[in-house]
């Protein structure tokens, strides 16, 4: 495969340009789908075609919209594509995050469906299309299709070019076909997708409920043995590939401070004692998080367990995120109501039960939390993988650190040494933080250790590495049969 082949396109961008007070400054955004498939990106080069989100972008890009990426080290090239508010308020908002989002996530949250969020969905769909024929060098490019806000793009880019290998990658949950039989569009979704050469899910539990909504509403030949869709003479391969991320090098390693810096840097920022127990919880300010059920989790083990009030805390993390919709907007009030209540109730001077820092943190930030945390609480409701919980596990060379983990995360099927529980069941994860931030080291070590071989030889490069290879050997046997 040569890097110039290859185009990967999602919504979000890898390099947001914004402005800043003495000048441009550019942001890496929160989101583990760019988390994983930026290094790839880095490994390989090509062509990342993405929304161009950022308040500065516009003023970095050259006359195609095109800018070299990451910043002084120009290892590939990120095309920007520019959204009209109209069409970022439909496609974005609307279809993507108010309809797809809560359907596939199951999260309780009603799913809302507009015809005019409709339009624009596929009308951003269609501009995509357009932007990845004018970027491919070939008639037979590479495509990684990233995410559920291209349900349509593969079939739009495999009529225009029928030769490319498409590789989709749907990085949330795929839910059963009941749940996803009310999207009105749901037949279309699925004629979209079905363009690709290979869908790809994190879990064999979302290829099976994708092939089982296919088989429920298209005529289309399901071969469950090779795990093929066939339909409109095109056969899609859909397997699973567990998504990872960049295991930290040498030198990476050895620029960070040490875990005892660490520790008593965050600490004593907040104004705590050396040995004040922490668990960190590190995510985008989304309702599909369990952010609410972890700070219940929170105040029920304090109530259960007095003698632990002011000497353990929670420090949460949540990135704004979606902020426009009232769903999340109701969602972060709801938040800080409860966490003002608890921190009533269990709050002591100098010391809260609960620090929620609602602001966007950067790596070195976030790796630092990591690297400072007695816990780490991956709590979410539901979640295709979910990516903080093997940052963690990277950043705990010292292998020391307790991992507490939701079994509705994708990540739970690979982490089994991580403490395993329902953040529906306040109870139970209430006596896991106990459990959590009173292991014994030696505990700890064989966890960790455990865990840390798991992430280190899953890494992101085998996703991409596995997904790569299986595109090659389809792409010969279909050269071999049109001979
Ligand atoms: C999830 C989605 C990604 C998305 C990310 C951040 O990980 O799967 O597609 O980029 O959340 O959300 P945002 O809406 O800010 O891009």
């Amino acid at each position: 495969l040569r890097g110039d082949e290859l185009i990967v396109v999602s919504n979000r961008e890898p390099y947001i340009h914004e402005k800043g007070d003495g000048g441009v400054v550019c942001k890496r955004p929160a989101s583990g789908l760019v988390t994983a498939v930026e290094p790839v990106m880095r490994a390989c080069s090509g062509t990342w075609i993405a929304h161009g989100s950022g308040g500065a972008d516009r003023q970095v890009v050259d006359r195609q919209d095109r800018v070299m990426v990451p910043p002084g080290s120009d290892e590939y090239t990120l095309r920007r594509i520019w959204l009209t508010p109209e069409e970022e308020q439909g496609y974005y908002y609307g279809f993507a995050n108010e309809g797809l989002w809560p359907l596939c996530h199951v999260a309780h949250v009603r799913p809302v469906f507009r015809e005019s969020d409709w339009e624009a969905y596929r009308r951003v769909n269609e501009r995509f299309a357009d932007a990845v024929v004018a970027e491919a060098r070939s008639e037979d490019p590479v495509v990684l299709v990233q995410d559920y806000h291209f349900a349509l793009l593969p079939a739009l880019i495999r009529k225009r070019l029928p030769r490319a290998t498409i590789l989709t990658f749907w990085h949330i949950p795929w839910p059963n076909p009941e749940s996803f039989g009310i999207c009105p569009w749901r037949n279309e979704l699925l004629e979209g997708l079905l363009g690709s050469t290979i869908i790809g899910f994190h879990t064999r539990f979302h290829c099976k409920n994708f092939m089982e909504t296919v088989d429920r509403n298209l005529e289309a030949r399901i071969e469950v043995e090779h795990s093929t869709i066939t339909s409109n003479k095109q056969t899609t391969l859909v397997e699973s590939y567990p998504i990872s991320i960049a295991w930290p090098d040498e030198a990476e390693r050895a620029a960070w401070p040490s875990v005892a810096d660490c520790r008593s840097a965050v600490r004593s920022r907040l104004g705590l004692p050396a040995d004040h127990k922490l668990a960190v919880g590190v995510d985008r300010f989304d309702y599909t998080k369990g952010i609410l059920e972890r700070i219940h989790a929170v105040e029920r083990m304090l109530e259960k367990h007095p003698d632990w009030v002011g000497r353990f805390s929670l420090l949460q993390v949540a990135a704004p995120s979606r902020s426009e919709l009232d769903e999340y907007k109701l969602f972060q009030q709801r938040i800080r109501q409860v966490t003002e209540r608890v921190n009533t109730r269990f709050g002591r001077p100098g010391c809260l039960a609960v620090y929620l820092l609602a602001e966007h943190h950067e790596h070195a930030a976030v790796n630092e939390l990591y690297r400072a945390a007695d816990v780490c609480v991956v709590t979410s409701l539901h979640d295709g993988m979910n990516l903080v919980c093997k940052e963690f596990i990277a950043a705990r060379d010292d292998e020391q650190g307790v991992l507490l983990l939701s079994r509705f995360a994708g990540a739970a099927a690979e982490l089994t040494e991580a403490l395993i529980v329902n953040p529906y069941h306040v109870e139970e994860s209430a006596d896991a933080l106990l459990k959590a931030i009173t292991m014994p080291a030696p505990e700890q070590r064989e966890r960790m250790g455990n865990l840390r071989i798991t992430v280190r030889d899953y890494n992101v490069f085998r996703w991409a590495g596995r997904m790569l290879a299986d595109a090659a050997r389809w792409r010969l046997r279909e050269r071999i049969e049109a001979r």
